[in-house]
């Protein structure tokens, strides 16, 4: 289902604009899915390489990198529900070393030697 964006996209800030939307929302690629970048991640991530996704929302980037051998992911989100309905997937997908965080990019300092993807 593809959505209007708000009147106000200022509210692209707010955690409270993305919960409401993650909780009846259960899947959406803001760009195109895995299969379009499959190629240049496997050319430039390694499989023991640790992976931080920013702003990770309810895309299956990570389960899908998670299947391709990439298993050291920690995905990151402003959005509480998007956190937890994350968490709740990478359990049920069985993707063992995967985790999920709430995160605000803006604030947090990450530790070095962490691939980035994602926005
Ligand atoms: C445009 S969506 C992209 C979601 C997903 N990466 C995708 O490609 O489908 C932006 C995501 O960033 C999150 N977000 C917005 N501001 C953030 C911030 N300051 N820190 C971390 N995440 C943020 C939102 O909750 C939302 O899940």
């Amino acid at each position: 289902m593809t959505r209007e964006p708000p009147a106000d996209v200022s509210l692209y800030q707010q955690p409270s604009y993305w919960d409401k939307r993650f909780s009846d929302e259960e899947h959406y690629e803001w760009c195109k899915d895995y299969s379009h970048f499959r190629h240049l991640i496997l050319q430039h991530v390694q499989p023991q390489d640790r992976v931080l996704e920013l702003g990770c929302g309810n895309s299956r980037l990570s389960i899908d990198m998670f299947h391709d051998g990439i298993t050291q992911i920690t995905c990151t989100d402003l959005s509480p529900v998007a956190v937890k309905q994350m968490q709740q997937r990478l359990e049920a997908e069985n993707c063992t070393g995967c985790c999920s965080v709430v995160s605000d990019v803006k604030t947090t300092v990450y530790a070095g030697s962490i691939v980035s993807l994602d926005l």
